[in-house]
């Protein structure tokens, strides 16, 4: 059996993002960093997040966040921070901002650069005394909040891991922050944390406690996504999917798949995460089938699909129905590229937990079927 690590401290309920500015204080920080993307400051949903903190306009915000955060990226923040005086971290906004938080947070106290410290080295270099960072998501999807790795886009133009379990001081999850989410992005995301909890659950990795938070995850999500998707206001389907991200996340210590495996190298050419796992997902799935025994009718069990539902074809079935496109060259994938991005899937970490063993023409099979 694997390590088992469920740490991060999670304070999760409606209008819990009150409590910044004490759980800032307990962490001794006295001038934050906020970091975030334009698009949550324009939703007005950055304000809303600091609406309990006297004074927090005046401090400092980084929020060039790029829609995959980048090495480059992660190095400005860094100096942002020094330049302020700051003395700890907040990440406001998607995966990409919390992710880039986790990694603004290493630069400000480890040495440049970031590529040093990626899981892709057999040791990579320690991170053992970054300052305080406490997360507040605006999306369900990547759960980044519990994630133990910041996934950065390298200067050499891979995607990867920083792996940093004990980074994060805390994380808020306030689903009122999600009411505002877009039905695009709610669906976007929302497959992204499906993805989460599916491949983890397939993952072969023995974690009893994973595979038993990944169903949970599967079902809140399987239940709750269109019902969101349909009404951003939905108090109950933002509590359940913004529980399902965090679950999915908690529990990919398992190990992902080749959905995963595939959306790295795609997305480190600037497409959508959450976006890419929705296309690959079906295929994923129905190229895994005969791998994986029970857990095919149990996938189909959390959704609540009548027996012999093909859950392959009813997640294909569900994209459709929450306005997500069916192929990567509706995204602007370059067929093209689809050859290098089969073979670097099988440097990516997921790779290594797909049930069924993958070869590059079996990537690249899996490309063609979802272009
Ligand atoms: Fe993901």
């Amino acid at each position: 059996m694997s390590v088992l690590q469920f740490l991060t401290t999670v304070h999760f309920g409606h209008g819990l993002r009150r409590e910044l500015p004490k759980l800032l204080t307990q962490s001794g920080v006295r001038r934050p960093l906020f970091v975030t993307d334009k698009g949550v400051i324009r939703a007005g949903v950055f304000r809303q997040a600091i609406d309990a903190m006297p004074g927090a306009e005046t401090l400092p915000v980084f929020d060039d966040t790029p829609v995959n955060p980048t090495e480059a990226a992660a190095a400005a923040g860094a100096r942002l921070y020094r330049d302020e005086g700051c003395d700890g971290v907040v990440g406001i906004g998607g995966g990409a901002a919390l992710d880039l938080a986790k990694a603004i947070a290493v630069l400000a106290t480890h040495a440049p650069p970031l590529w040093n410290y990626c899981n892709r080295h057999a040791k990579p270099l320690p991170i053992d005394s970054a300052p305080p960072v406490v997360l507040l998501p605006t999306t369900a999807g990547t759960g980044s909040e519990v994630g133990r790795s910041a996934v950065i886009v390298f200067d050499n133009g891979v995607k990867a891991g920083v792996r940093c379990p004990d980074l994060v001081t805390a994380a808020i999850c306030d689903p009122e922050l999600t009411f505002g989410l877009p039905p695009s992005i709610t669906a976007s995301t929302g497959m992204d944390a499906l993805a989460h909890c599916i491949e983890t659950y397939c993952s072969p990795t023995i974690n009893p406690p994973a595979d038993a938070i990944s169903l949970d995850g599967m079902q809140r999500i399987f239940a709750s996504l269109e019902r969101a998707v349909a009404n951003g206001s939905d108090a109950e389907a933002r509590f359940d999917m913004m529980m399902g991200s965090l679950e999915g996340a908690i529990s990919f210590q398992k190990g992902m798949g080749a959905v995963h495996a595939l959306s790295h190298p795609i997305g480190a050419r600037g497409f959508h995460h959450g976006t890419l796992n929705a296309i690959l997902l079906p295929h994923v799935l129905a190229c895994n089938r005969d791998w994986l025994g029970a857990k095919w009718d149990t996938i189909r069990r959390q959704a609540g699909w009548d027996e012999g539902t093909d859950p392959a074809a009813a997640i294909a079935a569900l994209n459709g129905r929450i306005g997500l496109p069916p192929r990567l060259r509706d995204i602007g994938v370059a067929e093209a590229d689809l050859a290098a991005v089969a073979r670097e899937a099988l440097d990516d970490n997921a790779h290594k937990t797909n049930p069924r063993p993958l070869t590059e023409s079996d990537y690249f099979q899996l490309l063609s079927a979802a272009y």
